[in-house]
């Protein structure tokens, strides 16, 4: 574990246990929780919609600067499950700003050869945004650029349930052998299946939580906590945030 001072923009904690090497390299998939938007905006007194606003806006950058590094795969956190506790107001408005992210950015980001994937339990969102994910997967279903996951009602313990759930079921079916759930059979059974391994995880605004996000895939991710704001966080920032992980040295448990 590294932690470096206090004064020093991020702090890192590393899940390996250094030597080998992220080797200079770019991650391949590089996974944000998105946090701090309601203090961005308490800090210039404007209501938390307009940090969600700006939020949105520092996705739509970063993800830019994502495909320009040729990152391949990036995973953003724009809804949690337990963020159905928030207050009604607030859940109404980030469900505005999703389906007006995906009015005004969908056909840009098929364009430029995004595929996009959404992970969790989406299907609990309202028939028309279910409708609009959906439409939105499909149409990009054939980009190879990049993919951008966008994590909807999701959370990591859930996912792990309902992975977990459907191997039983097919073991239950006589499809699989019980002693042939290993893990690459529960990783296959995951939302990201399809993604490859998670290299580095970032987490804005100051908190060293993981918030239930990724929870299998973190195991051997690379762990970034800076304290920027989310809706402060750019391609600069990203950046910045690649170079740290290819200055790391990744062992995976080895020597
Ligand atoms: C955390 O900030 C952020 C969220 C719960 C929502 C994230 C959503 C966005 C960035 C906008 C939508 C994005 C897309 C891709 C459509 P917080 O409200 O918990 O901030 P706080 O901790 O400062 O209160």
């Amino acid at each position: 574990m590294i932690f470096r001072t206090a004064r020093s923009e991020a702090r890192t904690v590393e899940t390996g246990a250094g030597g080998g090497g992220a080797g200079g390299s770019v991650p391949r998939h590089v996974a944000i929780i998105m946090d701090g938007n309601g203090r961005w905006a308490k800090a210039r007194g404007l209501p938390r919609a307009a940090g969600h606003r700006q939020g949105a806006e520092a996705a739509r950058k970063v993800l830019r600067a994502a495909g320009e590094a040729g990152v391949e795969c990036l995973t953003l956190y724009a809804f949690s499950s337990e963020n159905w506790r928030r207050p009604a107001e607030e859940i109404g408005d980030l469900m505005g700003l999703l389906r007006l992210y995906i009015a005004n950015e969908l056909d840009s980001l098929h364009k430029e050869g995004v595929r996009i994937k959404i992970i969790g339990d989406y299907k609990a969102f309202q028939p028309d945004i279910v409708k609009l994910l959906e439409a939105s997967v499909a149409k990009t279903a054939g980009n190879t650029r990049m993919t951008l996951a966008v994590a909807l009602n999701y959370g990591g313990r859930s996912e792990l349930v309902r992975a977990a759930r459907g191997l039983a079921e097919r073991a239950a079916a006589g499809e699989l052998a019980p002693e042939a759930i290993d893990e690459a059979a529960l990783d296959s059974a995951l939302d990201t299946a399809d993604l490859p391994p998670l290299d580095l995880l970032i987490r804005t605004s100051g908190e060293y939580r993981l918030s239930n996000f990724l929870l299998w895939q973190s195991a051997y991710a690379e762990l970034l906590f800076v304290d920027t704001l989310w809706p402060d966080f750019d391609g600069d920032a990203l950046r910045a945030a690649i170079a740290d992980y290819s200055g790391r040295e990744r062992r995976f448990g080895g020597r």
